[in-house]
């Protein structure tokens, strides 16, 4: 097992991430919207990497039960019912609907991974899960860190090292890339206080400017749930673990009906 971590994909192709097992990290704030939306009921989220997109796949004829959300510049976008906060998607307003996401980091990092075999989504929110099931998988992984406008950025290199930190208590069995190792020194430096750490980021700072300041502490909650959003088909679910242990063990009696939740 094999552990790379990418502090940007800007001169990545698409297809180098084909059949690979990637984990995608936009701490602030599109990978902790994905995760609130599914622990709070909703039944998919669709990633896009334009607005134009977005609205195309909002306009057929499940039009009620779809909502679009994202952000421009951190602000909702024009004619959008949600923008990107984590704190907007509750259970009343996403439960059981769709939604189609479009971020300027987030969503389009997702969107270029679309080849992956294996693509998971993570935030501090998720860690845990996230690090049991990489173990569990025991194949290599890609971490693909958002990052900003195709640069690096600290938050998301800084969450990757904490599932690092995680990892390499099973070090034996699994090497790690020179990236790998800096972002858990990384996440050893700021671990004692992750909302101090998104605080002073270039992104922590301007969604304080934009009145963003409680989604920080939302986005600062480590392992708050263990859901963990699995991409299939161009849609995030999320990845039901029972199903996922039955099939490993053979004990998938149900095998015609193995979907995700
Ligand atoms: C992004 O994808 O760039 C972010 O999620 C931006 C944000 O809404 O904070």
């Amino acid at each position: 097992m094999k552990i790379n971590v990418l502090f940007s994909n800007l001169n990545l192709d698409d297809l180098y991430f084909t059949g690979k097992t990637c984990v995608v990290i936009d701490v602030l704030r599109a990978s902790t919207v994905i995760v609130a939306a599914l622990a709070n009921g909703a039944k998919e989220v669709i990633p896009v990497n334009t607005v134009d997109f977005a609205v195309k796949v909002s306009g057929d004829a499940f039009r009620s039960q779809t909502i679009l959300g994202g952000e421009r510049n951190t602000k909702k976008v024009e004619g959008f019912a949600l923008g990107n906060s984590p704190l907007e998607y509750t259970q009343d307003v996403i439960g059981g609907k769709s939604i189609i996401l479009y971020t300027t980091n987030g969503s389009r990092s997702i969107v270029k991974a679309k080849f992956a075999e294996n693509l998971f989504i993570a935030c501090f929110n998720n860690l845990g899960a996230i690090a049991n099931h990489l173990l569990s998988l025991k194949k290599d992984v890609e971490i693909i860190c958002a990052g900003t406008n195709g640069g690096f950025n600290l938050e998301d290199a800084v969450c990757a090292g904490n599932i690092i930190a995680q990892l390499s208590l099973h070090k034996k069995e699994i090497q790690f890339t020179d990236s790998a190792i800096a972002s858990s020194l990384l996440y050893k430096t700021y671990s004692k206080s992750i909302l101090k750490m998104l605080k002073n980021t270039d992104h922590g700072k301007l969604l304080i400017e934009n009145g963003f300041v409680d989604d920080l502490k939302e986005c600062a909650k480590l392992d708050s749930t263990d859901v963990i959003p699995h991409y299939i088909s161009g849609v995030l679910k999320k990845l039901d673990l029972d199903i996922n242990k039955a099939k490993k063990t053979g004990n998938n009696s149900n095998s015609l009906n193995v979907e995700e939740k």
